[in-house]
């Protein structure tokens, strides 16, 4: 900490504040102590200006459009590494050695079954019903299955649970798949990757093994990689808000679910490829970019525009150049992605988009590839839920280990009625 202070003037007195200073980043006042020294709260809706927490994990910094996750950039993990490695980064710290990485590949290998009676739990949910739906339930089910890792005061049985929560949901995933459209749920597969493993569970059926392409398990690992954190965005707070008053790790993962889901956060990707597929043609663009423009009608362009990255989304880069990969060597010619390149070109050029600094963020592209591999577009939040238990576990488990860890409590500015007297039904 600085000797910078921050003054504030309230009521004829000053008080000053500590100025905190992270490793990187803009500094934060610290007004812990406002409210007892003032009695007054400080109002943020939306947490525009709020650092909730301090953290160690990821780094973003929005005009820029730098991401790193432990100070590596998150077009190099990418690029070079596995998301088995980065998820031992994010929840470890430091890249794994080769017997690091063996041996937490083993371990996350070694928890991919699901205990069978909850097989049957699935059978409980319509056929119809959305995967995100059935993953809320059955996540937030697996604390009902796993007594032995839900004392989140002892360290090794908060590991275990991080190590099945991450090597359980693939099969979670795969069998919420296999369950809406009917058919036999398959068991993981100890000799593959954790991707190709997913892969094989979600295509495979008794009749025909599905054969596992490395170009898509290529892909697919990028696409988790690129979800795997994003700092405090708004699930990861919800775990992390969740996780404060001591609820069971897989509770608070499935909070996180259900926040991830709505179509502001996760449910983005599903959305933008509904939108493209709505779109079409390249000549209706014209025709959608003006509704996005217009105050009257409540439609955006889904895929654009993010809280903090006010220049590009560096995942978007990846994600775009990743969907011309796939499609490339798939051999796929899908229009849509025609569709979405010409958006994005027109959009970047229109005034209301530069003005706004509206870019396409890491949702944009990744349905087009999604689509091509063969998901239907309901599982796309399933899969970004999958990647994104990484980082709410790294988080979740951060903030536990927190000495200074206390129940996440917000204030509010209250604007109801002031105190009044009940009148019986019949003096009303
Ligand atoms: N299309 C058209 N206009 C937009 C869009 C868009 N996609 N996004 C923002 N705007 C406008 C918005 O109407 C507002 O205009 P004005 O100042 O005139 O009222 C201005 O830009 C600022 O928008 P905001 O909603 O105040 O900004 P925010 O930081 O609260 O919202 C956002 C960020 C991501 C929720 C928003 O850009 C959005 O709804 N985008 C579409 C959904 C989407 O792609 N979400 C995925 C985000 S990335 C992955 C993830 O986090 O899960």
């Amino acid at each position: 900490m600085g000797d910078q202070k921050a003054q504030l003037t309230i009521g004829g007195a000053n008080k000053d504040y500590p100025v905190l200073s992270g490793s990187v980043g803009p500094d934060v006042i610290d007004i812990r102590k406002l409210y007892a020294e003032t009695g007054a709260f400080t109002y943020d809706p939306g947490f525009t200006s709020t650092a909730s927490c301090e953290s160690a994990l990821t780094y973003i910094d929005g005009d820029a459009g730098i991401l790193l996750h432990r100070g590596y950039p998150i077009d190099q993990l990418a690029e070079k590494s596995s998301f088995m490695e980065v998820a031992y980064l994010l929840i470890n710290g430091e890249l794994p050695t080769g017997d690091e990485l063996d041996k937490f590949s083993n371990t996350i290998t070694r928890h991919t079954m699901l205990h069978e009676q909850l097989a049957t739990f699935y059978r409980g949910f319509r056929r119809d019903a959305h995967p995100m739906a059935i993953m809320c339930g059955v996540v937030g089910a697996l604390s009902a299955f796993y007594h032995d890792s839900t004392d989140i005061a002892d360290p090794l049985q908060r590991m275990i649970a991080i190590h099945r929560l991450i090597a359980k949901m693939p099969t979670i995933a795969a069998m919420a798949y296999k369950y809406s459209v009917g058919q036999p749920f398959v068991y993981p597969n100890n000799d593959l990757s954790y991707t190709a493993n997913f892969l094989r569970m979600t295509f495979s059926v008794p009749a025909e093994e599905y054969v596992v392409d490395p170009i898509i398990v290529d892909a697919m690992d990028k696409i988790f990689i690129l979800h795997a954190d994003h700092e405090q965005n708004a699930s990861t707070s919800t775990v992390r808000l969740a996780g404060s008053s001591g609820a069971n790790p897989f509770a608070c993962i499935a909070a996180g679910i259900a926040c991830l889901w709505g179509p502001a956060h996760g449910g983005a990707n599903e959305a933008a490829l509904n939108m493209l597929r709505e779109i079409g043609t390249v000549e209706k663009i014209p025709e959608y970019i003006a509704r996005a423009k217009n105050k009257d009608d409540p439609f955006r362009l889904m895929g654009f525009g993010h809280r903090v990255y006010k220049n590009f989304d560096p995942r978007a880069k990846v994600m775009q150049k990743t969907a011309a990969d796939v499609l490339n060597k798939l051999g796929v010619t899908d229009p849509i992605f025609d569709v979405a390149r010409e958006l994005e070109q027109i959009a970047l050029k229109d005034d209301y988009f530069i003005e706004k600094k509206l870019y396409p963020n890491v949702d944009f592209y990744s349905g087009v590839i999604l689509s091509a591999i063969g998901f239907p577009t309901s599982m796309f939040t399933v899969l970004f839920a999958l990647a994104r238990t990484v980082g709410w576990v790294a988080q979740w488990n951060e903030m536990i280990s927190d000495p200074a860890q206390k129940i996440g409590r917000p204030r509010q500015l209250y604007v109801g009625p002031t105190q009044r007297d009940y009148l019986p039904v019949g003096d009303r």
